[in-house]
């Protein structure tokens, strides 16, 4: 059987998992009002980081009483900083089932060393068992596992009289999916995830015991200038009112703002998650119809529509060995590439040889339904290359 070549293209290419596609109608144009040659001290320049504060507190709906600040370092900056100052007052059980979730286990383990700890890790596409958290100590998970394609189905497993804090890595979660944020005392993401801004800043969400916890612990290790959000038991609220730890840019400041004023302009949070749920709907009817390929995560509530993750299940590809696995798929999404179709849309090099393709909000649905005859193509081309 031959596979015609589609003839419509996404309008836009563009489906990483991070940074991930700029909005649509984006352009450097946008960003003409950007306080640029100043100090980020000066009045303007601190105006504009509070605007940031403002909004995504705003567009989200963040607790009235939690805080939240603009990190250097993006999601890795604003999660190790909450890591390092916060812990060690009590143990840790710590969750993992994607990549970045193994390296908070890292953190955890060989940098802070902490002795009385739980490490709870799943295989890709499944979570760890969650009935097995011990809430009296200090929590640490991913909101959605981006490598993994798996996210936490809501947040009723965590109780609300926990004794212990939440550390929620939610980069790929948030402005994509529903968040309890009453069951998370730490919140982090970066701008380069959902609203497609850009790398190296992120921002750290406090919850009023967090707080607490950084004016009454001081931690045993040294804490690096970049991580310290409080320094001897004092607090540093500035940071939470628009002065950052060192030098942000202005420019991704401004690009920052034009995201969310983008998400407002859209009618708000609740368009987002439905532009991104219609993506992984229509990835979900083509897989129903298409026998070669499944989700990685097979539950549906846990399941992210954020990093859309598919593998290829048919026997000729599952019986060769994992690398020549990682060569088909290179070849599937090269040629997708090079059809400017579909731009990064391989699994993580550390996931299982698979599919992923970002569902956020400022990808066009209507071009994740374009893509998915594109990838029928590319895989029937490549098929046939091994199967003569
Ligand atoms: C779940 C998760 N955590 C952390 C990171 C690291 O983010 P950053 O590079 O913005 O620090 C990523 C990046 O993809 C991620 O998906």
């Amino acid at each position: 059987m031959t596979y015609i070549k589609p003839i419509y293209k996404p309008k836009n290419p563009n489906f990483s998992s991070g940074p991930t596609s700029k909005r649509p109608n984006w352009s450097l144009e946008k960003l003409e009002k950007a306080v640029l040659g100043r100090s980020h001290r000066a009045a303007e320049c601190k105006d504009r980081l509070n605007e940031v504060i403002k909004k995504s507190k705003e567009i989200l709906g963040l607790p009235k009483d939690y805080v939240l600040g603009i990190m250097p370092g993006s999601d890795t900056g604003a999660l190790e900083a909450s890591l390092w100052c916060l812990l060690g007052e009590r143990g840790v059980d710590v969750l993992a089932w994607d990549n970045f979730g193994k390296d908070w286990v890292t953190d955890v383990v060989d940098q802070l060393k902490i002795q009385d700890l739980n490490v709870y890790e799943a295989e890709y596409g499944e979570l760890p068992d969650l009935t097995k958290v011990d809430f009296t100590k200090d929590v640490i998970f991913t909101w959605n596992g981006t490598t993994a394609g798996v996210k936490v189905p809501n947040g009723n497993w965590i109780p609300s009289d926990r004794e212990g804090l939440t550390i929620c890595d939610a980069t790929s979660a948030i402005f994509a999916m529903p968040i309890d944020y009453d069951k998370c005392d730490v919140l982090t993401w970066s701008w380069q995830k959902v609203l497609g801004g850009e790398a190296a800043h992120g921002m750290l969400a406090l919850s009023p015991r967090a707080v607490q916890r950084l004016e009454s612990h001081q931690p045993s290790w040294p804490i690096p200038k970049a991580f310290r959000i409080a320094d001897k038991k004092k607090f540093n609220a500035s940071i939470f009112e628009g002065n950052t730890i060192n030098t942000p840019s202005m420019l991704c400041v401004e690009d920052a703002i034009d995201a969310l004023l983008w998400v407002e302009s859209l009618g708000g949070l609740d368009i987002l998650f439905k532009r991104s749920s219609l993506s992984l709907e229509y990835i979900t009817n083509w897989i129903e119809r298409t026998s070669w390929v499944e989700f990685i995560s097979h539950k549906k509530e846990t399941r992210s529509n954020t990093g859309i993750t598919f593998k290829i299940i048919e026997d000729w590809f599952t019986k060769i060995d994992v690398s020549q696995q990682r060569e088909v798929m290179k070849k599937i999404t090269s040629l997708l590439s090079k059809e400017n179709v579909a731009n990064d849309i391989n699994g993580y090099p550390k996931a299982p040889p698979s599919f992923r393709v970002w569902g956020g909000g400022t990808v066009e649905s209507s071009d994740v339904s374009s893509l998915l005859p594109w990838i029928e193509w590319a895989y029937q081309e490549v098929k046939l290359q091994y199967n003569k």
